[in-house]
């Protein structure tokens, strides 16, 4: 007996519809037809079953603050740390774990299982950073998360900030943070590259910087932590989140520096839903869109995995734990509309999250978890164009949650009474 068998499943890669059994967690089959019996059946009936979606960059700290103590006026990066400044003191360890686990249970909802937040330490009682570490605790049976000390106010401007993030650390917080654009000079930003490296190297820790996250064409921290990954050998556990600042370079010493990331093996997280609204807030006309330059950064073999940044926040007043909405700017910001690109988009909110965050590849396939996702979409295309419905969300074997189909009830003459708006694609992905 099985636990748990998805009938007619379309998995990206895999030729015609397949049966995927389950049992203890795990994927022990996947075949056209299994005749086994589950204790739990899932009709696919042709839809994409594909991993859980990752978000390699969060702020649980600040998500659902919309409005706390007031709204972000200008709707900028500036104004939203300033905001930030005056929240910070108000917050209590209560309210901050209880809008982060309201917000696990809306990603839970929406297929995100894998979640790295950043984590601001530049509050001497570290108030949020104790509230997320028992949010990890709670949440670990169903979702991957992963903290970032993150020195909001900069590492060395904020006098207090180092001796908070290793004591963060020292409490257990995953990974080393750091925003080098917000130090109060390039210098300093380089310096506090080098010191949160060495931190990192001296712990084993991962580092996931915001870095660059201006439209600044001099602003070139990502060099720095390039340079430094390779000199302490932190290849591969590394990570320059947002890079915008790569927009607006000038394109000689683009074409020097992506070859550069690519030998340092960093993973480069853009934000599209933020990104896209919070650069480019200087310009008149042109309006530069400020993402970082995804195509020639894949091109050159580097990991780019989309992260989502902020939902409902200082920052950012919308979103919805959804990472397909994620991918789907991402394609428009770019913009990249080639099929291949398309895919590739669906594959960084899964695939490409899960690498950044370096966990284990969560391609579904025997042996492997029973971790997946059935989405309301026949394909990976279709998937990111309907940000498609998350009918069954599964974790090691176990249905943690169940959303109904988008169906329109229609009342025309002579027209199909039940509208499926997914099933419009005129062609598949593959
Ligand atoms: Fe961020």
């Amino acid at each position: 007996m099985l636990d748990l068998v998805v009938r007619a499943a379309h998995l990206v890669g895999v030729k015609g519809l397949v049966d995927v059994a389950v049992r203890g967690g795990t994927i022990v089959e996947i075949a056209p037809r299994i005749d086994a019996t589950a204790i739990r059946e899932i009709d696919a009936a042709g839809h994409l079953v594909a991993p859980p979606f990752v978000d390699p960059h969060f702020h649980m700290d600040a998500t659902l603050s919309l409005g706390l103590p007031r709204l972000n006026q200008s709707g900028t990066l500036l104004e939203g740390i300033a905001l930030w400044g005056e929240l910070k003191p108000l917050l209590t360890p209560e309210a901050v774990m209880e809008r982060a686990l309201r917000y696990c249970d809306l990603a839970v909802s929406q297929g995100l299982l894998a979640i790295r937040s950043h984590v601001d330490v530049c509050d001497d009682a570290l108030t949020a950073t104790e509230a997320l570490i028992e949010v990890r605790r709670r949440v670990a049976p169903y979702i991957d998360l992963q903290l970032v000390a993150f020195p909001q106010d900069g590492l060395f401007r904020s006098p207090t900030a180092e001796a908070n993030l290793l004591r963060a650390l020292d409490m257990g917080v995953d990974v080393v943070g750091g925003i080098p654009h917000f130090e109060r000079t390039m210098q300093a930003g380089a310096d506090s590259v080098r010191r949160l490296c060495e931190i990192a190297a001296d712990r084993g820790l991962p580092v996931d910087l915001h870095c660059d996250e201006s439209d600044d064409p001099m602003s070139r921290h990502i060099e720095t932590l390039a340079a430094e990954t390779m000199r302490l050998g932190l290849q591969g556990r590394v990570v320059g989140s947002h890079c915008t600042s790569m927009h607006s370079m000038d394109n000689y010493y683009a074409s020097k520096l992506i070859p550069l990331i690519a030998e340092a093996a960093l993973h480069i997280v853009p934000n599209p839903l933020i990104n896209i609204t919070l650069q480019g807030r200087s310009d008149t006309y042109p309006r530069r869109r400020g993402l970082t330059r995804v195509p020639e950064l894949r091109e050159a073999g580097v990991n780019v995995a989309f992260g989502q940044d902020c939902t409902m926040d200082p920052w950012y007043s919308l979103g919805s734990a959804d990472m397909l909405e994620v991918a789907h700017m991402g394609i428009h910001a770019v913009p990249m509309t080639s099929r291949d690109a398309m895919a590739w988009a669906f594959n960084s909110v899964t695939l490409g999250g899960a690498a950044a965050m370096g966990l284990p590849d969560p391609t579904l396939r025997v042996g492997g978890p029973a971790s997946l996702v059935v989405l309301q979409a026949r394909d990976r295309i279709e998937a990111v164009r309907m940000r498609a419905t998350r009918l069954f969300v599964v974790r090691n074997g176990r249905v943690l949650s169940e959303t109904a189909p988008r169906l329109a009830q229609l009342s025309l003459p002579g027209r199909p009474a039940m509208l499926d708006p997914a099933a419009y694609a005129p062609i598949a992905e593959d």
